[in-house]
């Protein structure tokens, strides 16, 4: 594990032993609950809701089936596999991935409580994914993969589990530029979701070169209210971004 990645675990373990009051994540993102429409996620319980640390809703991006497998790529305290694993029904699957094992814990608490046996937390990199290749309908992310320092292997490792014709729905943080060396020394902003960010060009480049065809990234919220000045950045996006593995 590199040194900013056990900065991101340090940092969440600590997120994940805080009572579930509300979201302090990341500071790019206008994150916690308010991200979900308040139908979708009225009858989830506190315990899920104030763990929520996302920077959107990929869930409703991916418009799910019944029956699909998905995969959550840093799957936190659950939410988006709770939301997803509604809509696959019990005939779907939903598996999450996060290499944090108090997140995980939280997450299996939440599942227990909520009785969803179609879902479950597997612990593991999102880098190096405990997934069998050409096994997943849908992958969907939710703020994560800003905080991974090697981009093209997540992207490459989505694209081996999923199946041929498979979808990937992402909400992230990205960026119109780069931030500095030095300003990506700064693994306090890295973890909560800034520094670690990369160029829309250059992300969109990495899922191509991946593997992925119809790359998209819509939906660009300017993330600069919520995010603390600090001189020489770029501009912080949270965005949507969509894409599938050819037949
Ligand atoms: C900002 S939180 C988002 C959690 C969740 N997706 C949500 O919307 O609430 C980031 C999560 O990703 C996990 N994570 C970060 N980098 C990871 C990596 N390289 N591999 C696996 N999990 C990672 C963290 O442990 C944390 O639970």
């Amino acid at each position: 594990m590199t040194d900013v990645t056990k900065a991101v675990q340090a940092y969440y373990t600590q997120q994940a032993s805080q009572p579930a009051a509300g979201c302090d994540c990341a500071q790019a993102c206008d994150c916690g609950p308010s991200l979900y429409d308040d139908t979708l996620i009225a009858d989830l319980p506190v315990d899920v809701t104030g763990l929520s640390l996302g920077c959107g809703d990929p869930v409703t991006i991916a418009g799910l089936n019944p029956g699909e497998t998905v995969l959550d790529l840093g799957s936190g305290g659950g939410i988006d596999c709770f939301l997803a694993a509604r809509q696959v029904g019990e005939s779907g699957h939903v598996i999450g991935v996060d290499m944090t094992p108090a997140m995980l814990e939280r997450a299996n608490a939440n599942r227990d409580k909520l009785g969803l046996t179609h879902v479950e937390f597997r612990e593991g990199m999102i880098e190096d994914l405990p997934v069998e290749a050409g096994s997943v309908d849908v992958i969907m992310s939710n703020c994560v993969i800003n905080l991974a320092p090697d981009k093209a292997a997540v992207f490459a490792e989505a694209f081996r589990v999923l199946k041929p014709g498979g979808r990937i729905a992402i909400s992230d943080i990205v960026t119109d530029g780069d931030f500095s060396e030095e300003l990506r020394q700064r693994f306090d902003l890295w973890s909560s979701c800034v520094t670690g960010a990369i160029d829309m060009g250059v992300y969109v480049a990495l899922m191509e070169a991946a593997g992925f065809t119809d790359v998209a990234i819509t939906d660009k919220r300017d993330a600069a209210e919520a995010m603390p000045e600090v001189q020489g950045m770029p501009r912080v996006f949270s965005a949507r971004i969509t894409a599938r593995k050819p037949v």
